[in-house]
């Protein structure tokens, strides 16, 4: 896959191997699973049998699909009779509760929630980075299993990452996110267009998602602190980047930010490369890497911003610069963000499926 291909628009499924196949979304009415069904059609999965399922408040309600509407079910244990494929984006509770239910009936999940991510045996996938972990599992279409799709700070992280660990070594990484409203749901996305409308309305906040106030500020991420002083959020980023590289000694740590954007997550990288490495050499491994697309233009003071970013398949990827702290040359800096909803959860979750056809 060319950064051509990634960037801009949307690239399409690859040549079928296998006959079409019955998929279901568990959370299809979410802000994931609403995604996937526009990656699904813009990428024309060859789809058979399609199910879409959420909770039962949902239920009955019409969703169209590649011009056809369809009608939301409850999830249950019997949703998955015929089912090849079940895209989860439920919660981790949902995906625990009904993922064995699917497997049990055939099915490959690929599940969006953390539930499954750590749990040895289960492959956690980038498909630019480790592709070869899903061949090794032995899942398949038609043979059943868990595939579990990494946090998406880390997937944004990690493409843009991988490619120069892959070129030079890499012996440490800083990161620190700015994380958009989507990372909770389409309910924090609410949340955060209602509380810009009463802040500029000089009304109190409304907080029901978050505790504090988020329009016109930031904060720590609201992820459970753990005894640390790092927050779930930042350990996820280190325990699934050690298992996707399948290097349980990387170094790695993480600061991460809720702020008041939409759907974009964005990212301060700073790198320590086994050898020494130029801002020009950088450059070129990024921009011939696939999943990225290079926004790093000094002279119009133009660079990844989340908004550029919303939407869009690629990584953009700026700033890309030696980091002056280091001595030795090793030391690189760079910015990236990513569309949270897209490459950070349904696209991945379906670049995945895809590897399968
Ligand atoms: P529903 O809309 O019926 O509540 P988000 O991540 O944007 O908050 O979306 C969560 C998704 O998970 C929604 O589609 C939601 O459905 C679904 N969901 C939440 N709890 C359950 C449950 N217990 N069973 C099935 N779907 C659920």
């Amino acid at each position: 896959m060319s950064s051509a291909q990634t960037s801009g628009q949307h690239r399409r499924a690859p040549a079928l191997r296998t006959s079409t196949v019955n998929v279901a979304i568990a959370g299809a009415t979410g802000a994931v699973g609403q995604e996937f069904l526009r990656v699904l059609e813009q990428r024309d999965f060859p789809i058979g049998q399609f199910k879409l399922l959420a909770s039962a408040r949902s239920a009955g309600k019409r969703v169209s699909f590649k011009g056809a509407e369809h009608t939301i079910e409850e999830l249950t244990d019997d949703s998955f009779k015929g089912v090849d494929l079940a895209l989860f984006s439920a919660g981790g509770s949902t995906s625990k509760r009904f993922a064995p239910a699917a497997v049990d009936a055939g099915a490959v999940v690929v599940d969006n929630s953390s539930a499954f991510r750590m749990t040895q045996g289960v492959p956690l996938i980038v498909p630019e980075v480790n592709a070869e972990a899903l061949s090794a599992s032995g899942i398949a279409i038609g043979k059943g299993g868990v595939i579990a799709n990494p946090n998406c700070s880390t997937i944004i992280m990690l493409v843009a990452v991988h490619p120069l660990r892959v070129a030079a070594g890499l012996r440490r990484v800083v990161v620190s996110t700015y994380q958009a409203a989507s990372g909770a749901g389409a309910a924090a996305m609410r949340e955060l267009e209602q509380q810009t409308r009463q802040v500029l309305a000089g009304e109190a906040p409304t907080c029901e998602v978050f505790s504090q106030q988020y329009a016109l500020n930031l904060f720590s991420h609201d992820s459970a602190m753990q005894a640390n002083g790092y927050n779930q959020e930042e350990m996820k980023m280190v325990d699934e980047a050690r298992k996707i590289w399948g290097d349980p000694a990387a170094r790695i740590a993480a600061t991460c930010i809720r702020v008041p954007v939409m759907r974009a997550h964005a990212e301060s990288i700073t790198l320590e490369l086994g050898r020494a490495m130029d801002e020009a050499e950088a450059r070129q491994v990024l921009a011939a890497a696939p999943g990225v697309e290079v926004v790093d233009d000094r002279e119009h003071n133009r660079f990844p911003t989340p908004l550029e970013a919303s939407d869009r398949d690629a990584v953009l990827v700026g700033r890309i610069r030696q980091d002056i702290s280091s001595e030795d040359g090793r030391g690189l800096a760079m910015f990236v963000c990513g569309d949270q909803i897209r490459k950070g959860a349904a696209l991945n979750a379906v670049q995945i499926a895809e590897l399968m056809l």
